[in-house]
């Protein structure tokens, strides 16, 4: 029998880079995606159109675009907060947009300068402008489960949001745990909920590590039938404005998890820890994931023998 696909996309790139202390070169950044590339990822969020002055590490995103590897196979995403985002997006000549709305005001004040209102004024303006221009439009709920100001964050109003942005036509949702507070008890909770309201195929799940928990939040996301899983090569990640936020979940635990269950990825291991160990090199901040010493000895054994 045919395995079942899970899929996984990259934010190391962007997630993984943006709080950096160090700022890499477009040329170095193309580097970290093109080793991903080779480990098989078939979606790579490459960076974002922000303000450079709000996250400095994301200056330049157009001249990554410009050099991204030419793989028909390979779904690069850049991150979105404004129309002005989207156009520089477009003219760059990225296909799919992340935009984002956190689930609380205080976090969209923090973040993106806009209360939830306007930001999902926002979304609703630039998914439109995306599906006249045949872009497709992804949403990360941020802080879906818990806010670093706010708070506990109510399943409602991440279902509200959901329901919202779906009608106003968003192709997929992501909903992200920002700082990792999540618990696996929660996150199947609120993902049952979410895949019985709009199904599954249009909604993904991005966890971080902060607390240990973001492959068991994994899981649980899988339990309730998630098979889309945002990750970040080496657990590198954090948001700039999200207190307390540590990196995301690593996609060589994400992809062994996977893997090991019987899953489908496309990814293979050995290459992807290549590509962690270079970020590594490159930032020189990154620990790799929790199993990157399991995974070197199981590949140092097959070289061995
Ligand atoms: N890309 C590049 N520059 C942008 C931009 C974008 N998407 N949106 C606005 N700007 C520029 C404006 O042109 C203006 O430039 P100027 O000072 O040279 O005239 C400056 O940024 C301020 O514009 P304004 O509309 O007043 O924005 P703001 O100061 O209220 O900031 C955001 C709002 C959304 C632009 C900013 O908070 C941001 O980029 N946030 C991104 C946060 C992020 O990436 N978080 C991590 C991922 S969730
Ligand atoms: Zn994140």
């Amino acid at each position: 029998m045919a395995k079942e696909r899970a899929l996984i996309n990259d934010v190391g790139p962007r997630d993984g880079l943006q709080n950096q202390a160090k700022i890499l070169s477009s040329e170095q950044r193309l580097q970290l995606i093109g080793a991903l590339v080779a480990a098989g990822l078939k979606a790579i969020e490459v960076g974002a159109f922000v303000s450079p002055k709000a996250v400095p590490t994301m200056a330049g995103t157009d001249q990554v675009v410009a050099k991204l590897p030419a793989v028909d196979e390979v779904n690069y995403s850049a991150l979105i907060p404004n129309l002005k985002g989207y156009e520089l997006a477009r003219a760059a000549g990225i296909g799919t947009v992340g935009l984002v709305v956190a689930a609380s005001n205080t976090m969209n004040e923090k973040n993106i300068r806009m209360n939830t209102a306007q930001a999902m004024s926002v979304c609703a303006e630039v998914i439109g402008q995306g599906s006249n221009d045949h872009v497709i439009s992804q949403v990360y709920i941020a802080t879906a489960w818990e806010c670093p100001f706010e708070g506990v964050t109510a399943e409602r109003v991440v279902l509200d949001l959901a329901a919202k942005l779906l009608a106003d036509g968003a192709d997929g949702l992501v909903i992200a745990d920002t700082i990792g507070a999540a618990d696996p008890a929660v996150v199947k909770s609120l993902m049952q909920k979410l895949v019985a309201e709009f199904g599954a195929n249009r909604l993904s799940c991005h966890f971080h590590d902060t607390r240990g928990m973001g492959v068991a939040n994994v899981y649980a996301a899988l339990e309730a039938g998630i098979r889309h899983f945002d990750a970040s090569i080496g657990g590198l990640g954090g948001c700039p404005f999200a207190p307390g936020a540590t990196g995301n979940v690593a996609t060589e635990d994400v992809v062994l998890l996977l893997e090991q269950m019987g899953f489908d990825t496309g990814i293979d291991l050995q290459k992807l820890v290549q590509a962690a160990d270079l970020a590594g090199q490159l930032t020189g901040n990154c620990e790799g994931g929790r199993s990157s010493k399991w995974l070197k000895r199981q590949f140092e054994k097959v070289r061995a023998e």
